[in-house]
């Protein structure tokens, strides 16, 4: 291990850009970050600017380069997985917004598919389900609804990628088009078990097979940013989506290993080993990691709102000024008052899947109160993680695994009555490593890895290290009767009715 080894992670998350240089001990050494602007063009669309996205990842990383105490060895980047940008080969400019994981404007396209009998396919070669989520029916939207992108596509005019393709074609200033497995594993169109693009979904998405990226390690030299951007070319050198990097973050290297992340979403992922596990209930089956070459595999659970709902106490209800006061307003009251909030604002992935579901709040009284909004969304964010741990296992317990604790990071980690609420629901130990920067951190151990920083997974893990251990001690009857009270909820904010 060399100590003077630098790794700049850049983590391109929803709502902000991140750049933050690590040492190879695992320590912060410097960061910076710029939340950027959402677009909402229409009731559940969700667009982001590349060029924000582009402009904020170099700014970041040159302030936080500028701030390292030694060169940089090598770039990681971890990325919002899903979100879909389609870019002039000849220009680099972007043709339409990027269309962001959260958008549902694909919702019927997903529902002709589906009546078409085509998620048996689906589900078999990828491992995830035909939901407006994932990134084909998006790409095929701007393909359908930008003038003359089609024929630019088929006569091989344009490229497609998740945000890291996107950021590599930038940062090498067009040299590399290429994605890393877990990116290719959201997108519909990448077969987990042949590790390659699969022609029978590109037929069935009409996607040419010309826009795509290769498809590398997470863990991989992909080539040298340009020398203009930083002073001197740098090895870029991992790549992985935002979740997958947190597994990595997370040391989540065993079977069995599981950690949940929560950012704008929450994702649960449970590390299955080189066999991909049959997706049962809501959950994926998606790629943990390919490092030289070897697939490891997960199982995932994905909510897409979780720190969102807060953000959205925060900025559209104004009953917060900053999220960190959640926590003390939550221990304050006694109980949750039977108010209960389902954050469905953009429909409710797993295990339900619905994108027609929305937002509900339920149990309100006269002597309901702003905190109990507050506390209802904390502890929504807990009972949806029940929800995937159950889907997962069947029964909701980690221990079912064979595992005792769940890992846990992103912001609302750092909130302790959430953290215990979360050890409570689910009935099992929940683990906050030291270092809460697990995605970034995560990024920055793909480069590190390819780069000779770390000579192997092992290296990886004795740097994880355990920062806070919440152990379960709600009574029984009282977990029971508060999931109940959820589930009632849920049943409302189903599209269907429950
Ligand atoms: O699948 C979407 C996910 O990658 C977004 O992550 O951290 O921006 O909520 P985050």
């Amino acid at each position: 291990m060399t100590r003077q080894s630098r790794l700049l992670a850049i983590d391109q998350g929803t709502t902000s850009t991140r750049s933050l240089v690590f040492d190879a001990e695992g320590r912060l050494i410097a960061s910076a970050q710029r939340e950027f602007p959402q677009y909402y063009p229409q009731a559940g669309w969700v667009d982001h600017d590349p060029e924000d996205i582009w402009r904020d990842a170099i700014e970041t990383a040159r302030e936080a380069i500028a701030k390292s105490d030694a060169p940089i060895t090598a770039i990681g980047l971890a990325n919002q997985r899903e979100t879909v940008v389609v870019w002039d080969r000849a220009t680099g400019a972007p043709i339409h917004r990027a269309i962001v994981w959260q958008d549902r404007r694909t919702a019927s396209e997903c529902e002709r598919l589906r009546d078409e009998g085509a998620e048996a396919l689906v589900r078999a070669r990828t491992g995830l389900l035909l939901d407006p989520y994932f990134s084909a029916t998006k790409l095929a939207w701007i393909l359908d609804n930008v003038s003359n992108a089609r024929q630019q596509a088929e006569r091989g005019q344009l490229a497609f990628g998740t945000i890291d393709s996107f950021l590599l074609w930038r940062l090498t200033l067009g040299q590399v088009h290429a994605t890393d497995a877990t990116n290719a594993s959201r997108t519909l169109l990448f077969d987990i078990h042949r590790q390659c693009w699969d022609d029978e979904l590109l037929a069935l998405f009409r996607i040419p097979h010309g826009l795509l990226p290769s498809v590398q390690d997470s863990s991989h030299f992909y080539g040298a940013t340009i020398a203009e951007l930083f002073g001197a070319p740098i090895p870029i050198a991992g790549v992985a989506g935002d979740q997958h990097a947190a597994m990595v973050g997370q040391a989540c290297f065993k079977p069995g290993m599981v950690k949940s992340t929560y950012g704008t979403g929450c994702f649960a992922l449970r590390n299955t080993g080189a066999e991909p596990a049959s997706p049962r209930g809501g959950t994926l089956t998606t790629m943990a990691y390919r490092i030289e070459g070897v697939p490891t595999y997960a199982s995932e659970g994905a909510i897409f709102i979780a720190g969102a709902a807060i953000k959205w106490l925060r900025d559209r209800l104004g009953l917060i000024s900053d999220a960190a006061e959640t926590s003390e307003i939550a221990a304050k009251l006694p109980g949750n008052h039977g108010v209960y909030m389902v954050p469905a604002f953009v429909g409710l992935g797993a295990p339900h899947w619905d994108p027609h579901a929305r937002g509900l709040l339920c149990g309100l009284t006269l002597d309901s109160s702003a905190a109990h909004i507050v506390r209802a969304a904390l502890e929504s964010v807990a009972y949806q993680t029940f929800d995937l741990m159950e889907a997962m296992t069947g029964d909701g317990s980690l221990q079912a695994q064979g595992k005792s604790a769940l890992r846990i990071d992103g912001g609302m980690a750092a909130n302790d009555w959430f953290c215990q609420f979360l050890a409570d629901i689910l009935d099992a130990p929940v683990e906050r490593p030291i270092m809460l920067e697990i995605t970034a951190h995560g990024a920055a151990f793909l480069a590190g890895l390819s780069t000779g920083v770390y000579p192997n997974l092992a290296a990886i893990s004795n740097v994880w290290a355990r920062g806070a251990r919440f152990e379960p001690r709600m009574a029984h009857a009282e977990r029971e009767r508060l999931i109940e009270g959820w589930r009632d909820a849920v049943r409302r904010a189903l599209s269907s009715g429950g």
